[in-house]
């Protein structure tokens, strides 16, 4: 898989559990401006990368921001840093020097349906790839964001901030061509690290003091019931056991015009005559959703 991020907390948690889990293998990372700046979401892929261990895969830096608009980011929630309250060491190694558009199109031309695309980010990266290269979308074996909602929104009452953060680059991946597998706020909101869940991940060592609760406690209080909702790791755990997600057909049309809901994924599961551009995550089963996180993280800790 290609992992097209902005670390980003739970862009961090969805990295690990990438990189623990047996039944994936990260062909590399490309980031995009989001979270925060550019330059902090490369700079945080390197240190997950040296931190976690996997630094054959290379790690390429892609769009600052978005196609037509000023740059938003989310500094509010991810830190000043991206990863909350976790220091990890500075990166010895660089990031490749190319552009992260070029690896996506190439590690995709390389084994065409063979390789997942994942975006946990800003869609700029996927739609630039598109643009500059539209048989991606027959090479991707799927393209699985987490973003969008059909619901409700956090960047804006209608609209999720992946999809807020560049709504011109969603609206380009969506009419792509491809199904898009979008799971979105509806499902993860879902995923909250509670008390329960922060108590296990303190149970793996350095990976847990480091990185795991630094990150999660960030957020403020966690309770019983209350905790942060870790949103990246749904995609990639939807890779690793499709169970976990109920997924609909549906068609989804991207807002870049309207006032107040620019970014809004407008989800339309009638059908009627249109194909459906979207499988939409709908229900998560949440308590093996955390099994299989904290099964992965702990298998990461001990090393
Ligand atoms: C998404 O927005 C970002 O802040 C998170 O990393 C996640 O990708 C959730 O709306
Ligand atoms: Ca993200």
């Amino acid at each position: 898989m290609i992992i097209d991020c902005d670390p980003g907390i739970d862009d961090a948690l969805a990295i690990v559990l990438a990189h623990g889990s047996p039944a994936l293998e990260i062909a590399g990372i490309t980031t995009v401006g989001g979270n925060v700046e550019l330059e902090r979401t490369t700079d945080n892929a390197l240190r997950l990368r040296e931190f976690l261990g996997f630094t054959g895969v290379p790690v390429a830096a892609g769009s600052a921001g978005a196609l037509l608009r000023s740059r938003v980011n989310a500094a509010g929630v991810h830190g000043v840093t991206g990863l909350g309250e976790a220091r990890l060491p500075a990166p010895a190694l660089p990031a490749t020097g190319g552009h992260a558009v070029d690896l996506i199109i190439e590690t995709l031309r390389a084994d065409p349906g063979g390789v997942d695309l994942v975006a946990i980010g800003p869609l700029s990266n996927v739609a630039l790839a598109v643009l500059r290269e539209p048989r991606v979308v027959e090479w991707a074996r799927g393209l699985t964001i987490l973003g969008g909602s059909y619901t409700r929104g956090n960047f804006s009452p209608a609209a999720e901030f992946n999809i807020a953060a560049d709504p011109e680059a969603a609206a380009i991946v969506f009419a792509a061509g491809w199904t898009v597998t979008m799971i979105g706020l509806d499902v993860s909101r879902r995923a909250v690290a509670t008390r329960a869940v922060a108590d296990r991940m303190a149970a793996t060592g350095r990976l847990g003091t480091d990185l795991l609760l630094p990150c999660v406690r960030f957020h403020g209080m966690i309770t019983a019931e209350e905790g942060p909702a870790i949103h990246d790791a749904c995609a990639v755990a939807h890779l690793i056991d499709p169970s976990l997600i109920t997924l609909e057909p549906a068609v989804v049309d991207v807002e870049t015009a309207g006032r107040f809901t620019s970014g809004m994924t407008v989800t339309d599961f009638r059908l009627r005559d249109r194909v459906p551009n979207a499988l939409v995550g709908t229900s998560l089963d949440v308590d093996r959703f955390w099994e299989l996180l904290l099964a992965v993280y702990a298998r990461v800790g001990e090393g």
